[in-house]
């Protein structure tokens, strides 16, 4: 019996740490017995690395095609196959050819995104098959056109965003031309008759973009330039993260004309939680601060922040002027620390 236990706690240390690529021959042979490999290239020392490893071996659990090689044991493998940001995630194929992992780096994720590489670009639905194909993906596009040159460039569309969207065309008869979308994660779907190629392009951010997302640098802009109010919240871990989004979904989608939910890290923005006026509080939990033009509202009061109404509640007292705004130092009006 104890030997079982013992055991067990062996194989479970094993299964749950990095199994790196030894060497660049062990690589080789890899990628040449398998028509296609996913390979992460990390830095252990590397923080996004470190967050990468309990989702890369949860997915590697379904799928055994997944590699993954420390570039600081293997620095001269790495130099070669051109990586210079950690952790980087490509999919070889067998002509030597590969695609750039570009989606969340959760476990979710990246079986989505094998799943979607093994299918061609653009699928065919009918009439039967179309309802399975809407939920066959995160975010799934269908094109009901009728001319030659709208297929064309909806299949271009698909062709370039195939690596992180399903795409179908549709073959039954359809009223006016458009195309439809479903973003399964947060139940929305959209549909745009305007076919041309910048409002295509636009249409697929705006189907895509998580209603909770995360605010980085390439993305802020977009936000404060949308002149919505901005509730930023600062995750104490990832799990923390994904319960909150989860339960803020529908307070997200209520509110979507007026405010952004957005998940903000202070490893992107290491002076976000100062001058959210969030520094006064201890970090192991949540913390969110609401940011209403030139104001900013931290929330103080201790309540469960994953909790809708506790939110909801805070966003009508800053409403009604219940709440003031920060006054840019210290905590404000509240103290519980
Ligand atoms: C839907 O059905 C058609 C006709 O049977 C078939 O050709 C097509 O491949 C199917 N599409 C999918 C995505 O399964």
């Amino acid at each position: 019996m104890k030997t079982r236990i013992v055991l067990f706690f062996i194989c479970l240390s094993q299964a749950l740490a990095w199994r790196h690529v030894e060497s660049e021959e062990q690589l080789e042979s890899a990628l040449k017995n398998n028509k296609r490999a996913l390979v992460a290239y990390i830095r252990p020392e590397d923080e996004n690395s470190q967050l990468l490893e309990p989702e890369w071996l949860s997915a590697a659990d379904s799928k055994p095609n997944l590699l993954s090689i420390d570039c600081s044991k293997l620095p001269k493998l790495c130099q070669k196959q051109g990586i210079s940001s950690f952790p980087t995630i490509r999919l070889h194929q067998h002509d030597e050819h590969h695609i750039r992992y570009r989606g969340p780096r959760t476990a979710h994720s990246i079986l989505g995104f094998l799943e979607r590489v093994n299918r061609p670009p653009i699928s065919h639905v009918t009439t039967k098959n179309m309802t399975a194909f809407q939920s066959i993906d995160d975010v799934v596009f269908i094109g009901h056109l009728d001319s030659k040159f709208d297929k064309e460039s909806f299949t271009t569309l698909a062709k370039k965003y195939s690596d992180r969207f399903s795409f179908a065309l549709s073959s039954a008869t359809s009223s006016s031309p458009r195309v439809t979308c479903f973003n399964n994660l947060d139940t929305l779907s959209h549909s745009t008759g305007d076919l041309s190629t910048q409002s295509l392009n636009a249409f697929v951010k705006l189907c895509s973009t998580p209603l909770i997302a995360e605010m980085t640098r390439s993305n802020e802009l977009d936000y404060y330039s949308s002149g919505k109010s901005i509730i930023h919240y600062f995750p104490s871990s990832s799990q923390d993260q994904e319960s909150y989004i989860i339960a803020m979904r529908p307070l997200a989608k209520k509110y979507k004309e007026y405010l952004h939910f957005v998940i903000t890290h202070s490893r992107e923005f290491p002076e976000a939680i100062e001058m959210m006026g969030l520094g006064g509080l201890k970090p192991g939990n949540g913390r969110l601060s609401v940011q209403k033009g030139q104001d900013v509202f931290p929330y103080f009061d201790g309540g469960d922040l994953r909790n809708p109404e506790v939110v909801e509640g805070f966003l009508g007292d800053i409403i009604r002027g219940k709440v003031g705004a920060w006054g840019g130092q210290g905590r404000g009006g509240h103290d519980e620390l």
